[in-house]
């Protein structure tokens, strides 16, 4: 039977095995999916004792993103531009493929199953780490007339901005310079903020009735970010929970060649949640 799992760190609470079981099994596909906690220092060790037991593939999450993407010997062209792997591929080969399926996986929670349409539309990016990084190329390509990418230390947004600037219209500010700012169709919480619960020091000319919020943190209850959005006027508001399981479905597919439906398994995850 081929073997899958995701390592990081923590890693007990990854929702990953729950949703690829479901794939398997949506799909008629025979495979193991399992979470293995990797110590800091074992990444590369993990991986290969993985791959020498008969592992075909591993999902990597933090905070080994960055080191996968130093250790897969070929990247695919959304892998390198990211700067950071989740998908792990061994094929047939001695090399090891990495991919990285966030920034589809955000794009398709936000076209399909939220029905928002960003060409032409207005995007702010809040954060500059690795999280923002990953879906700057795929938001680009959808061609807004702005993405402006926002974060508390406001250099590390302006040479994020300069790394993207030849695909499209790109700007990198800090928070504290969004106060003359119209209205955003779309802002995504890219920080880490929420994860510690904390709410950002955000001025409120940036929400409209016409301004969608999406966190890519999931929660069993709307984030700050979420609860601070519409309270501040915006029309809606989502957590990452689609995108969560849009990026297990397209590694899904870059490892099997099939792509799963993935309605049933949101709407299991957020029972699953609440
Ligand atoms: P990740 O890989 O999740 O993006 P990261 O590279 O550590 O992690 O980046 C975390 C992001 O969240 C950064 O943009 C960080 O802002 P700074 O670059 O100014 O540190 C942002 N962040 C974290 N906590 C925050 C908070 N309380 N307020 C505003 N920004 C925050």
């Amino acid at each position: 039977i081929d073997r899958y799992a995701v390592m990081g760190h923590p890693v007990s609470h990854s929702l990953s095995p729950r949703i690829h079981q479901q794939f398997a099994a949506e799909t008629g596909q025979k495979l193991e999916y399992e979470a293995i906690l990797v110590p800091r220092e074992g990444f590369s060790g993990a991986v290969a004792r993985f791959r020498s037991a008969g592992g075909r593939g591993l999902n990597i999450t933090v905070p080994f993103k960055e080191e996968a993407w130093r250790l897969a010997g070929k990247l695919s062209a959304r892998a390198r531009a990211a700067g950071a792997v989740n998908t792990l591929s061994f094929g047939a080969t001695n090399d090891i493929l990495g991919d990285n399926t966030d920034g589809v996986g955000l794009l398709t929670d936000l076209t399909c199953n939220l029905g928002l349409i960003l060409a032409g539309r207005r995007i702010l990016l809040l954060g500059a780490g690795g999280a923002a990084r990953g879906v700057i190329g795929p938001l680009l390509a959808e061609r807004p007339t702005t993405l402006i990418i926002a974060n508390r230390n406001r250099v590390r947004a302006e040479q994020l901005a300069a790394d993207f600037s030849l695909q499209g219209p790109i700007s990198g500010c800090g928070l504290d310079t969004l106060s003359d700012e119209a209205p955003f169709d779309l802002i995504v919480n890219a920080t880490s903020a929420s994860l510690a619960g904390e709410a950002l020091a955000l001025p409120t000319n940036l929400t409209a009735s016409q301004t969608f919020a999406y966190d890519m943190v999931y929660a069993a209850a709307p984030t700050p970010f979420m609860r601070w959005s519409v309270a501040h006027g915006a029309a809606c508001a989502a957590d990452g929970l689609g995108m969560l399981v849009e990026q297990a479905a397209e590694a899904f597919f870059v490892w099997r060649g099939i792509r799963p439906r993935t309605p049933s398994v949101i709407t299991d995850l957020r029972d699953f949640l609440s």
